[in-house]
């Protein structure tokens, strides 16, 4: 009795991931969004809070309905730079930062010729979205509760194992989330940023980055362009010595093959935790709270090299 009771819920379990999956055949149109298990992102297509009437349509994750923490920010000035310049469509992730998408009947599918995930414009060559290089007859794409976008296929003949074959995760644009890895791995020779968008109303990817540092890499760095990079000094049982970035905890982890930072937030502190670069170069937390800063106008925080 005991051991069907289990199984039933298992089934359950399974059928309602199976709403968040997009399988190979299966499309999400213009309009549609695919929700993460937790119903805590969203994946689709979206025009940005901060060019309302633009026709460009870019494909991404965003926090679905965060409860806004700008207001508690004492400096009005400062709360009303952060909310004009910052999506109020809190965005993570876009997969075609520097290929928007002209019209609003574009659906995306994987591709039945090579088993990437790409948005399909309507008369227009397909842009893609993945890069799995090898032709896969049974994919499937979800949201995971973490905001990671993964393609998965089952190994062949063996439902209950399936093999990871693309996360969003590994191309991060301008934001962190928790469980995501600013990293370097030493054995493929690649080093991941986070990328600034290029002007406060164009997503392309910009001028700024943040990612470990060239010489100290246990330790994270806004690189300002010449302008004197900003440093966040070691790590001390979760909080850098130079950047306050309050509520957020992070870890440094390192070993032969890689090396990189993560963080994680409790769900008191904030639901939607990020930490992201600005077009101007500087790192904000979910607040629009300053970390760290490239701005001209903000010339205290900036140190020389
Ligand atoms: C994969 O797709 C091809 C072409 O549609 C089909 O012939 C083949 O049987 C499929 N293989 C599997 C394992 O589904
Ligand atoms: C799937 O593969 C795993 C690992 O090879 C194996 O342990 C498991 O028994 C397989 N399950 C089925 C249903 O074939
Ligand atoms: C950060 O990385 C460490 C080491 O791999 C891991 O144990 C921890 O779970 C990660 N934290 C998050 C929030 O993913
Ligand atoms: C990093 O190391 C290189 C080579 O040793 C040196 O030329 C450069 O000035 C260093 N950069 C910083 C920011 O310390
Ligand atoms: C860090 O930021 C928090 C929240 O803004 C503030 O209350 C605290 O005083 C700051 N700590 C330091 C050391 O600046």
């Amino acid at each position: 009795m005991h051991v069907r009771f289990s199984c039933f819920l298992l089934l359950m379990g399974h059928s309602y991931s199976f709403r968040h999956k997009l399988w190979q055949g299966e499309e999400l149109k213009d309009g549609d969004e695919h929700v993460s298990a937790s119903g805590k992102f969203k994946f689709g297509l979206f025009t940005p809070s901060s060019t309302p009437y633009s026709s460009k349509r870019y494909v991404g994750v965003w926090y679905n309905k965060p409860t806004d923490r700008t207001k508690s920010l004492y400096n009005e000035d400062e709360v009303r730079y952060y909310r004009s310049q910052m999506q109020s469509l809190k965005v993570v992730w876009i997969a075609n930062r520097n290929n928007p998408i002209l019209h609003k009947s574009s659906t995306i599918r994987i591709d039945n010729s090579d088993g990437n995930l790409k948005i399909f414009p309507n008369g227009e060559n397909p842009v893609a979205i993945t890069l799995v290089g090898a032709i896969r007859n049974i994919t499937s794409v979800s949201l995971l509760k973490s905001g990671n976008l993964v393609v998965h296929v089952p190994y062949l003949n063996n439902g209950s194992i399936k093999h990871l074959l693309w996360q969003s995760f590994d191309y991060p644009t301008d934001t962190l989330l928790p469980e995501m890895k600013l990293r370097i791995n030493f054995l493929i020779g690649h080093q991941w940023f986070l990328q600034s968008w290029l002007t406060y109303n164009s997503l392309e990817q910009g001028r700024f980055n943040v990612g470990m540092g060239l010489n100290v890499t246990s330790q994270l760095r806004v690189s300002c362009r010449g302008k004197g990079d900003q440093t966040s000094g070691d790590l001390l049982n979760g909080k850098f010595k130079s950047w306050n970035i309050s509520g957020y905890k992070f870890s440094y982890f390192s070993n032969e093959q890689e090396k990189y930072f993560n963080y994680s937030v409790s769900e008191d502190v904030t639901s939607f935790p990020m930490l992201q670069i600005d077009w101007n170069g500087g790192l904000r937390d979910d607040r629009g709270q300053s970390i760290a800063s490239c701005s001209v106008f903000n010339p205290g925080k900036c140190k020389s090299a």
